[in-house]
Order: C-alpha cells, then structure tokens, then sequence
C-alpha cells in the first residue's frame, strides 16, 4: 500500500528519493509525490500516476535538495487526485507531511482547524494532520518553545485515533526529518552523513543496510549526522542497528519481464533457503531456532488455529489438510478479518499461528493482538525479517524467500505451504509420525527444488495452454481434498492478475451450484495428481465434458488422465502426498500469468490491489 521514503544528508536527495520511491511501487500506488527542502523553503511535486512518471518531473526540474519526504499514494480517504497526494503542505506553507494509515478522528479535527481559519485542498485525512501539527507549531513557536518543530508533532499525534506512519518537514529547519508510527511499519536506515526513514527497506538497497525498526509509540528525529528516538513523552528511547542482507538484484527484474516471472523461476532456490538447516542430523524430522516454545510445551497444544488474508489464507487452508494428517492435531482455519470481530469460542491450549508474507497486514496483525491479548500461544510465518508481526508474535519461523515484489504472491505461498508441511512433520514427530514417515517427507521435500525445476521446464507449454484460453471471461478451479484451496489459491491468482472472473470449488461440490456455470464459454481446471481421489475427480471431468465445458487437468505423470482425449493435459511429476499442493501450484502459477500477459495485463501491478494492505 501507501509507501515513504525520507532523505537527509550530504548528497543531492532529489535521485536518491526518486530511486526509493520507485522500488516502493510494488506496495501498490495511484499517485505519488515528493516534498524536497534546499534551505528556501519546501518545494513540492506530486500527481497521480505512477512514481517513475513524477520521478522524471522531479529530475527534469533539476532542484537542489539535500532533504526530503516522498509518498506512493493507495487511496482511502479521497478519491485518486492530484490535490489528495502526498505531501501535504500545511496552509502556512511550513509543514510538509507523507502519512500511512488513517485518522479516525480527522472531522471533528478538520472542523476545529476550519475554525481557526484554515483552510482545506483535500479530501484526506492526512491534510488535516499537516495542519493539526502546523497550528501547534505555530503556538509553541510564538511561546519561544526551544524545539517547537519537535513539540509540535508530539501534541498533535498525542490528539489522533487511527494508525499511522508519518515522516515531516518543517520549512525553518532545513536538514531535519521528524519521523514517527502507530500501526504502519517504519524502518531508519543509518548512513554515513546521511539518513533515511522508509515503509520498508526495499528504499534503503544500494545506500545501507543498517536498519533501525522503529515501534509503534515511537517518534525518530533524523538529520544527516545523527538520530535519535523518543516516545510521546518525549523520553528518549535506546535503538538497537541492525545489519540487513539485502542484495541489489533481489529488488531488479534482470532479464525477466515482469517481477511474477522471476519470482515463480526463483522458487527452486527460494525453498532451498526456507528448508537450509532445518532438518535434523538423521533427516527424520524438522527443527526450528524461533518457535520459543519447548517440546513439552508444544505436546499440550491440542488445538490449532491458523489465521492470515488472501494468498496466505489458502496458506492457512492447506496447513489444515497437512497438519491434521501429519500430526492429527485439529486446526482451525479463520480470515483474520473475521476473526478479530467475532466473539470466537477459542478453546485453551489452542496455539495461534498467523501467516504474513509482508508481516504487515492490518486484519492479521489485529486479529495476532487479540489472541495474544487473550493468553494465547503465538507463532507467525513471515518473509519480511523485523516486519511487525515478526516483532510481536511470541515465536515464529522467516520464508527466507527473498523479497517478493510482484503483488501476486508465488514464491511467498510455495514457501509457507512448505513450512507449514515441515510443522507438521515437526508436530507428527513429537506424536505418532513414525521415524521412517519422517524420513520419507524429509526426503520428498530435499527433492522438491529439482521437481520445481521439471515443472518450470513447461513454462512453454503452459503459456501456449494460456493464450489458448486468454479470451474466456469465466473460469472454474477444482479440486479435492488438498487439492481444494489450491483451487482457490488458482482463481485468485487468475482473477487478481488477469481480471477474468474465476471460481475456486471443491470438485465434488460441483453438482450443487457451479455445475449451472459450465457451458463451452466457461472452462474448468482440474487439479487432479494421481491420488486415492483421482477415480472420483476423473467423473468430475466427464459431467463437465458432458455439458460442452472446456477442460483443462493438471496431473501426475503416467496418470489415467493424461491419455484422455479432448481435454488439455499437463503432466507434473508425483511426490509425497503433502508435498504436492506445492508442485501443484506452480503450473497455476504460470497460467495465471501467462493468460494476464495475453490479455496485455499489468502483471505485477494490477489494478487496485495493493502488494501489502496495511489498513482495513
Ligand atoms: C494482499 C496481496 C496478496 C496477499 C495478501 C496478504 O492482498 O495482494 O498477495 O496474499 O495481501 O498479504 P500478507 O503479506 O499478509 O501475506
């Protein structure tokens, strides 16, 4: 979603900032804007549109600045104008501010300014704060205040409800970047001369990778020299560096076209670094270093509950199937949208595990809050090291994937169905898993990477596949069993990048609705390896044929299903029974992505979605 980036130092900062900005573009955007400051006063540009195209206004306008704050825009307050981007400039012409988040209480404070004289050219929320901490400023300014900027917004976040992510610029103080959060993730990142605050440190690649995860309450002053931290209090509050490895290719496409391709081609290596170091000596079971629970501990849970949004959910969905059958502890499977507003009988000894590829979801991290408020055990899977929810989870276990840049996520869910596979095996060993069935999936998961790249190697299949079917505007996903929320996990890979409307089912489901979809105009895809399901699928298959529906199965190869005729095949190897929604979902993958490519779709950032949705 809305993204910042905050430069101050020695160098030109209108490059550095445009550059950051443009690697914040995956979060989602429809307008962006940069407020630069050169000692004369703070000078702003901002439009709707992407950051590369007021990237270029700002470069062809050649200003010298060595300071500035800058913003990609998801609107939720106010439609996608010009007038409603980031930076705002306060009516007095003194503050200028970027914000995340939302203020839930920015009437009643619009009203209050308005009767101070002010006046407003926006919509937003963020407008209203601006000019909330100007009028402050203003006060204590005139009061002789020693740090009246400082002040200033310590007053006015103390007045706000809602969450936010804010960086400020006060045009008297020229060199000085006030930053602060409550519910919307920022990190510092500590230079030499020079200091950066950002949404995430994608913005910080190439410049440092030492990061300063700053936490909710917590209020950053940053100058070229120096940082320092405070509470609202204005207590000053320690900070902890941390050093990041962030590699500069990880976050550039190299040769492939869009951000998607790369990521689905990454997979093989992307879960050699999800699985490095976590089997045990004799590959019988798995370990984790962060779970922060013993296993004694993890022998009393009786009960799992699994939360998380979009991909993730399915995620979730999948370690149902895997966990209960590895493990035969029940799981529970909840949006954590729902969750969190629903007055859930949640059983004691339930452990809560939440799955969060950015680790910044707004409904995942509250719904995380409330079960940790209510005594539960928590562990979280995540990609994003330091993200909030890393931080606030009581254990949890990093993809190590590599950051994710497409909005749709590939690698990220390969990755938490394998680790949830490997919590399963962890749990089933703890219980009845025997040594030698441990042994069996430890080893189908080290042969996983190669089976990935098998299925890669029908990347040109699948996209002929893709164009072949690219014109239909309806699709049916279909499934049993675990192939089920891969169903669904398939649909909204489709419907999120191509914008055909797909529908993920569980096979046998079909006869009691979306059978009255199918007709020549309405495919259907079958997901169905040769399993003990495949008979009962297989008929599946024959009524939609019946009914002139278009049929495309993915299945293992040597099936009985790879020798029908008139439906389209593709064939991926066999693997362990829970290890194939991961094969599986890799030529979902490449379809969706193919068929978004034949229809001239903006891939990796489609239309009103945002790559991490960090509000409600
Ligand atoms: C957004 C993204 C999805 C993602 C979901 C949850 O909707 O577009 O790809 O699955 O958020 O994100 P998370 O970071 O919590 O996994």
């Amino acid at each position: 979603m809305c993204g910042i980036v905050g430069y101050v130092g020695d160098d030109a900062a209108p490059k550095i900032l445009v550059e950051g900005l443009n690697r914040l573009a995956y979060r989602g955007y429809d307008s962006a804007g940069h407020a630069l400051m050169n000692g004369s006063g703070i000078k702003i540009f901002k439009d709707v549109g992407s950051p590369e195209h007021i990237g270029q206004v700002v470069m062809k306008e050649k200003v010298m600045a060595n300071s500035g704050i800058s913003h990609t825009r998801w609107a939720t307050h106010g439609g996608v104008t010009p007038s409603n981007s980031h930076p705002h400039l306060s009516n007095c012409g003194r503050i200028a501010l970027v914000h995340n988040g939302v203020i839930e209480n920015f009437v009643t404070l619009r009203n209050r300014l308005q009767q101070t004289g002010v006046t407003f050219h926006s919509e937003t929320d963020t407008e209203v704060l601006c000019n909330l901490i100007a009028s402050y400023y203003e006060d204590f300014r005139s009061e002789g205040h020693e740090d009246a900027f400082l002040h200033s917004v310590f007053a006015a976040l103390r007045e706000v409800k809602g969450s936010y992510g804010i960086a400020v610029m006060c045009g008297d103080q020229p060199g000085r970047i006030i930053t602060a959060r409550l519910g919307s993730s920022l990190v510092l990142g500590i230079g030499n001369g020079e200091n950066m605050v950002a949404s995430d440190a994608a913005a910080f690649c190439g410049r440092t990778n030492n990061i300063v995860y700053l936490d909710d309450g917590q209020v950053a002053c940053l100058t070229g020299k120096d940082f320092e931290i405070f509470n609202l209090d204005n207590e000053r509050v320690a900070a902890e560096i941390c050093e990041v490895q962030s590699e500069h290719q990880e976050y550039e496409r190299g040769d492939f076209p869009h951000f998607m391709l790369k990521e689905i081609f990454e997979q093989p290596e992307a879960l050699r670094n999800s699985m490095r170091g976590r089997f045990s000596s004799d590959n019988s079971t798995t370990k984790f270093g962060g779970l922060n629970l013993e296993a004694k501990d993890l022998r009393r849970i009786n009960r799992i509950l699994f939360m998380g949004c979009g991909t993730a959910w399915h995620a979730c969905l999948l370690a149902k199937y895997i966990i209960e059958k590895l493990a035969r502890i029940p799981v529970d499977v909840e949006y954590a949208s729902e969750l969190r507003y629903r007055n859930a009988p949640i059983p004691d000894n339930t452990l809560v595990f939440v799955i969060s590829q950015s680790g910044e979801t707004a409904d995942t991290l509250e719904a995380l809050r409330e079960m940790k408020r209510k005594g539960f055990e928590t562990l979280a899977i995540t990609n994003v090291v330091g993200s909030t929810i890393a931080h606030e989870a009581g254990g949890g276990i990093y993809q190590h994937v590599g950051p994710e840049i497409g909005v749709a996520s590939t690698k990220a869910f390969s990755s938490q169905v394998l680790l949830t596979t490997m919590v399963g095996v962890f749990l089933g060993r703890l219980r009845d898993l025997s040594m030698s069935e441990g042994m069996r999936l430890v080893k189908g998961m080290q042969e996983l990477p190669d089976k990935i790249v098998q299925v890669l190697q029908k990347a040109s299949e699948l996209e002929a596949l893709a164009k072949k079917y690219a014109e239909y505007n309806d699709f049916l996903f279909l499934g049993r069993q675990m192939m089920f929320p891969l169903a669904l996990e398939g649909a909204l890979k489709l419907k999120e990048i191509s914008y055909i409307h797909a529908e993920g089912y569980p096979a046998a489901e079909m006869k009691h609705g979306p059978l009255a979809l199918v007709s020549p105009t309405c495919p259907s895809l079958f997901i169905a390896p040769e399993d003990e399901m495949i008979d009962k699928v297989a008929s599946n298959i024959q009524e939609v044929k019946a009914r002139g529906g278009p049929v495309i199965v993915i299945t293992t190869e040597g099936s009985p299903l790879c020798d029908q005729e008139g439906i389209d095949v593709i064939a991926i190897p066999q693997t362990c029974e829970s290890l194939m929604p991961i094969l599986a979902s890799i030529p979902l993958q490449l379809f969706s992505y193919y068929a978004a490519v034949a229809r001239g779709c903006n891939v990796d950032r489609p239309r009103n979605l945002a790559k991490s949705v960090t509000v409600e």
